[in-house]
């Protein structure tokens, strides 16, 4: 019997020392290791085995499929090796080249769910004739605060933690910046959306990031109606869940509507019976919303008498966290491959 072994080693050890190239490697590797391989097939061979000297000729099946194993590993190193050092003798390799263009398959990149949901949004909006506008992330007081109808000393700036810069600007607490701007850039009638960062001097948390994303939207014309601004709520609610949402109206104070609306979802985790996500309400606050303060328009140069507006605040991060059920914010900007491996499409 150990004859038979060492004769099997023999073979095999010289036949994997001869290999020329990692596709003749697993041939041997099939041929010795795989399922109906030479050696595997020894260890089915136990049933004929007398049982006492079972445990030895397990050991000795064992010791062989190590050696060959070990061998394998070594040639396959050696040949790795010897391609190498080919390569860099070779004076048309550029050692800058991505993987693919050395045998290996490439990565293939995915879009961030943040501008999955945030193309998705664009194009609902775009189909309904609104004008997709960026504006600064660094921005004047005026424009976040003052402009939106909340005066230096108003409380409402203590609502939004500010990170200030020296120069007195400061960045954007939220994308409510772009209503001014536009109206300024575009007059009237006007629709438009403005998707982006903001920025919130907080503590991080599960529910809570320094950094987070919103769609701001606005409308102006010469007349408007909640029952507008919640249709087009709905539509794109809707449009984004793939399915009709059940949504909610609640009073709401932001300076720069009024009146003033807190939209809430049915949260889409738990279908409304509650859970950690809703904090077991059931509801999830989602889109601030109202008709546009009279302040606001004069401050855009619009004339409050002849023109009226109503605007939203969506919560571009929560929406994702919805939609793809993420229990974490922090998952979001963490930039974990692992994490967003999981929403590579197709
Ligand atoms: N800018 C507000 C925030 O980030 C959200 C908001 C509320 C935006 C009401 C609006 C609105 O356009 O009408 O807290």
């Amino acid at each position: 019997m150990q004859e038979r072994f060492d004769a099997m080693l023999g073979t095999a050890t010289a036949a994997i020392a001869a290999a020329e190239d990692e596709r003749a490697l697993r041939d041997l590797e099939v041929k010795y290791l795989g399922k109906k391989g030479e050696v595997t097939a020894l260890m089915a061979g136990m049933r004929d085995v007398a049982p006492a000297d079972r445990p030895a000729f397990g050991q000795k099946v064992n010791a062989l499929r190590d050696e060959v194993t070990a061998a394998i590993q070594a040639r396959r190193g050696a040949l790795e090796e010897a391609e190498l050092a080919r390569l860099c003798e070779d004076p048309t390799f550029d050692a800058t080249l991505p993987v693919a263009a050395f045998g290996g398959s490439p990565r293939v990149g995915a879009l961030h769910p943040l501008t999955v949901v945030s193309r998705h949004i664009e194009d609902v909006f775009r189909a309904m004739g609104f004008l997709i506008l960026d504006y600064p992330e660094v921005e004047t007081e005026f424009f976040n605060f003052t402009g939106l109808n909340i005066p230096p000393e108003h409380p409402a700036r203590d609502m939004q933690d500010t990170f200030w810069l020296n120069d007195g600007n400061l960045l954007r607490t939220h994308t409510s910046t772009g209503q001014v701007r536009a109206m300024r850039e575009y007059g009237a009638p006007l629709r438009a959306i403005f998707p982006g960062r903001v920025f919130r001097y907080e503590s991080v948390d599960a529910s809570h990031e320094h950094t987070f994303h919103q769609c701001e939207g606005l409308m102006v014309d010469k007349s408007v109606s909640v029952a507008q601004l919640i249709h087009s709520m709905k539509t794109l609610l809707s449009s984004i869940f793939e399915r009709d949402v059940t949504i909610r109206l609640r009073p709401g104070y932001f300076p720069f509507v009024e009146p003033g609306f807190e939209l809430d979802i049915q949260c889409q985790v738990c279908g409304g019976r509650g859970c950690s996500v809703c904090k077991h309400s059931g509801w999830v606050e989602l889109l601030p919303c109202g008709l546009v303060h009279p302040n606001v328009l004069r401050h855009g140069g619009l004339d409050p008498n002849e023109w009226e507006g109503w605007a939203f605040g969506l919560g571009l991060s929560r929406l994702v966290m919805m939609k793809y059920q993420i229990e974490d914010i922090r998952h979001l900007l963490g930039g974990d491959l692992r994490f967003l491996a999981q929403f590579r499409q197709g």
